[in-house]
């Protein structure tokens, strides 16, 4: 299609409607707006635009989609066809685990395959851009959307980042979709974790932590990129000239598409950045925002702009320009449904190898953060209660569920009764409610627990309380839940506890009484099935955090590569001392990052550097040996760190600068080896230039963030 060619044949009103999305379910319908736009007529959304908008969102089903772009080609004057855009986030229909668990497995060609696989039962049911990955760095385990990022570590982070796009995007394939990286910038700092509060931070820590997954995601080839609801150093993204034009744009390069978030360019106003739409619109198009999601300042104000001269008809051809090409490499103009089809759409979803892939996941990002020798129990045992209120629910799939199904999604019960041929006593307990005080069900779960050889013991959040606008003040069970527990393990020492979850959760009774506790995140479609071959033992539980879990919550934000302060507290059994602590909490996490146990133990010997002096240009290489001891085949996450002693700018304690997860036999060994080059020390020093500054170094290699043993090198 010669883009620029049907650009010319545009007046400045259908340029305009060109960057103006609206709902998909705009279009199924009747004619009368007022039913068809239901909350957006705020917006003053009519019909005269309906057929000229460029893009919408919250798509739905093949049948539905092919419907809606024959409707919108049959009544538009420039037959443009629409881009249709979903929240494609941890899978479409068979849903794998949420991004924090996924994170958990440090398996980027495993998060890459079930991106892929997102993308194909998508494709096929009309969509044709995900708004994913989220690469938000999360420190705050008080924020709901924790859930959906990759954790606490900028360079786990980029790695996800660039597998997921991969994943959805592939070589633009007909099973692929278009990826949008959100949500620009550092949404995930939101203050007191409060979802769409103020983030305010300076420029250097924008660029050492936040900002690196974004530009990982943007040269791994994503499409296009959502702008945060926050603002960034005082000014909303949407609008934030500095944050897009300047550095997204002509710094990093990206001619991708830019898109609001949901209002969030009209929301300038809420946030007193802008008095009117008109300043909205001033101001976004300023920073180059091409698309207004559901919002449409744009629409009501751009033309009078242009015609005032305080915005050039050239401005709002380059966003029409950007749009217009992502059609184009969408295939729209040659074939408007692309991949739509009902019948493959049917063959795909939820298809038995789809399923596998998810519950391959679930078993791969399953952390286990406790075990006495309950687990895994042997399948030969006599019977197992199976009690609490995650266990007979299929509400355990995630809450960016897309078109997943609670009726489809596999629970713990069915997963242990497809796995177990001896007697099963379930019973729910307590209800899984935040605010439930009803105890009625705990005496049917004691008696349960009572006449059973072992009991599986599912507790958690429900996966609606995280997620967008789901941040919590307090971290921990409900108190029902603790109540159920320690009844059960009164009656039933023989107790594994099976945890769901979206965020890190303050369970030091857990941690201190419960003899076993598997963390399943929500696991996704295959829950249930994936639960029960980790808690048997036919897979080994290899998942690491990659969010520290606080002791409190008083401690959020809470991550592992804090920076030492110049009164640091070396050991928590220091008391009364001047130096950085708290009077009733203890410093350090619960459960630190990269932490995760197996069925196995892993030796570590034989921690080796090649040298203790780095020239410039040069590499040293730091190796460990790891040996199985244990009677289990396992994988293991090995885990190099780096720190920089003195720099310009203070320097965290440690930080992620390689891992390697491997697989050996009981008995088996293998050293494991990772470079260190500049670039493996480079940070953005005090004249915010991303380089290697000479001085001594430490590096780690261990099972977690808390690892202690370091060798130290010179970079000359
Ligand atoms: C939501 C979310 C964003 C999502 C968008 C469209 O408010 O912030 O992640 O992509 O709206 O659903």
């Amino acid at each position: 299609m010669d883009i620029k060619k049907l650009l010319s044949k545009l007046t400045l009103e259908e340029k305009i409607y060109q960057l103006m999305q609206i709902r998909a379910y705009t279009y199924l319908y009747d004619s009368s707006l007022n039913i068809i736009t239901g909350p957006d007529t705020k917006y003053g959304i009519d019909e005269k635009y309906v057929y000229e908008v460029g893009t919408v969102l919250n798509c739905g089903v093949a049948e539905n989609m092919i419907k809606i772009q024959e409707k919108y080609l049959a009544n538009s004057k420039n037959k443009i066809p629409l881009i249709f855009m979903q929240d494609v986030i941890h899978g479409y229909r068979t849903l794998y685990p949420i991004n924090l668990g996924l994170a958990s497995s440090f398996d980027t060609d495993l998060a890459e395959k079930c991106a892929a696989m997102a993308a194909k039962e998508a494709s096929v049911d009309g969509i044709h851009l995900t708004f994913a990955p989220m690469v938000d760095l999360a420190r705050d385990a008080r924020w709901g959307r924790v859930m959906e990022s990759s954790g606490e570590d900028t360079y786990l982070n980029c790695k996800m980042a660039e597998a997921t796009v991969k994943g959805y995007q592939g070589d633009f394939g007909k099973y692929n979709v278009a990826s949008c990286v959100k949500h620009f910038a550092a949404y995930g700092a939101a203050e007191g974790g409060r979802d769409y509060n103020t983030v305010d931070m300076s420029e250097r820590t924008l660029r050492e932590y936040y900002l690196p997954s974004y530009k990982a995601a943007i040269d791994a080839g994503a499409s296009s990129l959502m702008t945060a609801f926050n603002v960034v150093d005082g000014i909303p993204a949407a609008g934030n000239k500095w944050l897009v034009k300047d550095l997204l744009r002509d710094e990093w390069g990206f001619n991708g598409v830019v898109i609001s978030d949901y209002a969030a360019a009209y929301e300038m106003i809420n946030h007193g950045f802008c008095e009117d739409e008109k300043e909205v619109a001033y101001n976004a198009i300023n920073a180059t925002l091409d698309i207004e999601m559901v919002s449409n300042c744009y629409v009501l104000k751009l033309k009078e702009l242009v015609e005032e001269g305080k915005v050039k008809e050239s401005q709002i051809d380059e966003c029409v320009l950007r749009i217009l090409e992502l059609k184009d490499k969408l295939g729209l103009f040659d074939n408007p449904h692309r991949s739509t089809s009902p019948e493959e759409a049917a063959k795909f979803h939820v298809c038995p190898e789809h399923r596998a892939l998810a519950r391959y996941a679930a078993t791969q990002s399953a952390v286990l953060l406790k075990n006495e020798g309950v687990l895994p129990l042997s399948k030969d045992i006599g019977s197992i209660a199976v009690i609490g209120p995650l266990a007979n629910t299929g509400e355990i799939f995630g809450n960016w569920f897309c078109n997943g199904r609670a009726d489809e999604t596999i629970s713990v019960l069915d997963g242990i009764k497809n796995a177990y041929t001896g007697v099963i006593n379930y019973a729910e307990g307590c209800s899984v409610s935040r605010e439930s005080t009803d105890e009625s069900g705990i005496s049917e779960a004691v008696e349960a627990a009572k006449k059973s050889d072992a009991v599986i013991l599912c507790l958690g959040e429900h996966q609606f309380d995280n997620g967008e606008c789901k941040s919590k003040a307090f971290l921990d069970l409900p108190e029902i839940q603790y109540k159920l527990y320690r009844e059960i393990l009164k009656a039933n020492p023989n107790t594994a506890v099976v945890l769901f979850t979206g965020r890190p959760l303050t369970i030091r009774e857990l941690k201190d009484t419960s003899p076993a506790i598997l963390n399943m995140w929500e696991p996704g479609t295959e829950g249930g099935n994936a639960c029960a071959d980790l808690i048997f033992g036919d897979v080994n539980p290899s998942g690491k955090l990659t969010m520290s879990f606080p002791y409190t919550v008083g401690q959020c934000p809470l991550y592992y590569n804090y920076y030492t302060t110049g009164r640091p507290k070396v050991s928590d059994d220091i008391k009364n001392a001047y130096v950085t602590s708290y009077i009733d909490s203890p410093n350090g996490p619960l459960y630190p990052f990269g932490y995760g146990l197996s069925y196995t133990e892993f030796e570590y010997s034989d921690f080796n550097l090649s040298g203790d002096v780095m020239e410039r240009g040069g590499k040293l290489t730091a190796s460990v040996k790891v040996k199985n001891v244990g009677k289990y085949k396992g994988k293991e996450t090995v885990q190099m760190y780096i720190r920089d002693l003195f720099g310009s700018t203070v320097r965290p304690i440690k930080e992620l600068r390689g891992y390697e997860k491997i697989e050996l036999m009981p008995g088996e060994e293998r050293v494991v080896s990772f470079d260190i080059t500049e670039d493996t020390l480079a940070f953005y020093g005090s004249d915010l230039v991303k380089k290697a500054e000479s001085g001594k170094f430490h590096v780690f290699i261990g099972k977690n963030s808390a690892c202690t043993h370091f060798a130290e090198f010179v970079l000359k």
